[in-house]
């Protein structure tokens, strides 16, 4: 595997012998290349002291763990449109924000070599065994995975050329940079674990159907046995929208739910059902949820005609939902549209993918022609 390292290593385009060792907050900083992923920690609180926790875990000697960073270069930023780089950089979108961080940084210090093998001596390095996890299981499954601060696992393989690719969005370009508690690898696009998290995108080909009921949106979530998972896991985390989605507010409401065999898509090393009904995650559950509500204009969606897409700005997040047509089939983001309740306060559709807001925002999905979905 040392040639491998020299290997990576030499592949690494950006200078970076000025950097001093620090602490990898402060590393950032140092690093050119990397300013734009700097400033994504200050405007979110990481680097200033209004969530000073990014802060006090990563740049600060009493704690002595190690981190490894996957940083996004500024071109990999640069990827994203405006539009929606502004909104994950608002306090509103911050939880959404925190989240998609914490996917890039893994509390061990791994070289580019150690993401695509597993650690073969329980503890070295202060790995622990369920860190990584070998490349014996099938599901979602291409190379090694590597469990992130968020919970996710990261899978990275190395392609022919030696480069480690990550979930088939992104790849290393500048490997092991050194700080005082870990190491940074500068990556070409970020990540979206929301993605993969849902399984991958919808490869429904048939029509939706169309069904109408007396029940309120609330109602039919409560009582409708295709909803029992989204049911469960909204009713944890916010119940304020489920009783808004049961009153008549005098206007259309609009709301995305996955039907239950969404949940059996996702990869079953990560606990996603239970971490999405657990309390501490409630913040950043409620707008994964809310991305999917339109307090009015509902009736945009009723034709069941998106022969052009369509596109409204969700009313929590401001993040754009788009509708498209492929032939019959009709998908909301990376979501298969599988039926369309019209309900006495507006329309419910129930889908057959967790909805991505994020879907296709950093740039391509499955760049190296390895996806993880089946
Ligand atoms: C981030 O904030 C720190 C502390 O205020 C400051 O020193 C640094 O220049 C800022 N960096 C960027 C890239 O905005
Ligand atoms: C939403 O879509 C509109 C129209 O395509 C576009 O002008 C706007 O920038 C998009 N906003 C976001 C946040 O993506
Ligand atoms: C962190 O990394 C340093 C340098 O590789 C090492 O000496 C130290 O033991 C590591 N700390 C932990 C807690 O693994
Ligand atoms: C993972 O398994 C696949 C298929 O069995 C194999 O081609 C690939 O080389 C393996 N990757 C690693 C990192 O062991
Ligand atoms: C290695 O191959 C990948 C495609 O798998 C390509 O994107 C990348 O530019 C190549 N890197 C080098 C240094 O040739
Ligand atoms: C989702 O719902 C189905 C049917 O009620 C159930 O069998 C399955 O275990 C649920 N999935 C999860 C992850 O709870
Ligand atoms: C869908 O809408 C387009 C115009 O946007 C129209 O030309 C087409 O006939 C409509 N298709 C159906 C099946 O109604
Ligand atoms: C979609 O993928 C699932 C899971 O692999 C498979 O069972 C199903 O047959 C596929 N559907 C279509 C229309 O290809």
């Amino acid at each position: 595997m040392a040639s491998t390292l020299v290997t990576v290593a030499a592949l690494a385009a950006i200078v970076i012998h000025l950097v001093t060792a620090s602490p990898l907050m402060d590393t950032l900083l140092q690093v050119p290349d990397l300013s734009t992923y700097a400033e994504v920690y200050n405007l979110t609180g990481g680097i200033v002291e209004i969530n000073p926790l990014f802060l006090k875990r990563y740049n600060y000697d009493e704690d002595k763990r190690n981190y490894t960073f996957l940083a996004p270069t500024n071109d990999a930023w640069a990827k994203i449109p405006d539009a929606i780089f502004d909104i994950l950089m608002t306090q509103q979108a911050y939880p959404l924000t925190e989240a998609l961080l914490r996917t890039h940084i893994i509390e061990a210090g791994l070289t580019a070599s150690e993401l695509v093998k597993v650690s073969e001596s329980e503890g070295a390095g202060g790995i622990s065994t369920s860190l990584q996890v070998s490349n014996t299981t099938e599901q979602y499954h291409n190379g090694v995975l590597t469990k992130t601060v968020q919970g996710y696992y990261i899978d990275s393989i190395t392609s022919s050329n030696d480069t480690v690719q990550i979930d088939d969005q992104s790849a290393i370009v500048t490997a092991n940079i050194v700080a005082d508690n870990g190491l940074i690898h500068a990556i070409d696009q970020v990540i979206d674990p929301f993605l993969i998290y849902g399984g991958g995108p919808s490869n429904r080909t048939m029509a939706p159907t169309s069904e109408t009921t007396d029940l309120t949106i609330g109602e039919l979530l409560k009582s409708d046995s295709r909803l029992v998972n989204s049911s469960k896991i909204l009713f944890e985390n916010s119940p304020d929208t489920l009783r808004r989605l049961s009153q008549q507010t005098g206007s259309t409401q609009f709301f995305v739910a996955p039907r239950n065999e969404a949940y059996d898509l996702m990869p079953t090393i990560l606990p996603i059902f239970h971490t999405l009904v657990a309390p501490y995650k409630s913040p950043f559950n409620t707008l994964m949820w809310q991305y999917g509500w339109l307090d009015s204009d509902g009736d945009t969606f009723a034709g069941l005609n998106f022969s052009s897409p369509i596109t409204v700005a969700s009313d929590i997040t401001g993040l754009n939902i788009t509708v498209t047509q492929e032939e019959n089939a009709i998908f909301i983001m990376n979501a298969g549209l599988v039926t369309q309740v019209r309900t006495s306060n507006g329309y419910l559709w129930i889908v057959d993918r967790w909805l991505d807001p994020l879907y296709q925002a950093f740039g391509p999905i499955d760049r190296f022609g390895t996806p993880e979905w089946p």
